[in-house]
């Protein structure tokens, strides 16, 4: 019978590597990824959350209208949401030694969702469901790049995942809400929103 591997490496060996790379912080000889790549990614992935909140703060404070009251708390709520990640993110990268970039000079072209001001509120609306499908794309592409290289990134990224699926829901919801003629998909999008699993609220 062909002898077992053992689950762990031997352990005098595992803390030898520890104590051999100190200075390295999170990232051990076991790390999978290219750190630099993964920051580099993390970078871009920081600045789309820091235009989101900017772009969700100019639309709190210009929303106006008869629908503004319920439209403008969504919007201050994602914005504090994109802070939120904007912050996991930043922290992660200083965990994998690298640095956040939080220069303003290029941060538009950095970030992969555009800060689009909008004229009225139903453009506001329309605008961040598109920024929030843009995030929604460039996570799953990240998250499949990342794959098993970087498990505990990877786990942010789905988690951040998560909840721009449910802004983009919740942009679809004001839509059809306050909006439903600006909704081309009328009904039908109704009926797929109404099926969504409701936020959780915090
Ligand atoms: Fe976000
Ligand atoms: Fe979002």
């Amino acid at each position: 019978m062909p002898k077992q591997r053992p689950f762990l490496s031997d352990v005098g060996e595992l803390r030898r590597r520890a104590r051999a790379h100190m200075a390295q912080g999170a990232v051990t000889s076991s790390y999978g990824g290219d750190v630099k790549e993964v920051c580099d990614l993390l970078n871009h992935a920081l600045a789309t959350e820091i235009v989101c909140v900017l772009r969700y703060k100019r639309h709190f404070f210009m929303a106006t209208g008869i629908n503004k009251d319920p439209v403008a708390a969504e919007f201050l709520q994602h914005a504090n949401e994109e802070q939120a990640h904007a912050d996991l993110i930043a922290a992660r990268i200083t965990q994998l030694g690298g640095e956040p970039n939080f220069d303003p000079v290029g941060l538009a072209t950095r970030s992969h969702s555009e800060y689009v001001e909008g004229n009225s509120l139903v453009e506001m609306v329309k605008e961040n469901l598109v920024a929030e499908r843009i995030a929604i794309e460039s996570y799953g592409e990240m998250i499949r790049y990342i794959g098993e290289k970087d498990v505990t990134t990877r786990r942010m990224l789905e988690d951040i995942l998560a909840m721009e699926e449910e802004h983009a829901s919740d942009m679809l919801d004001l839509l059809e809400t306050h909006f439903p003629e600006a909704t081309a998909a009328g009904g039908a999008a109704k009926a797929t929103a109404s099926r969504k699993p409701r936020r959780r609220s915090n």
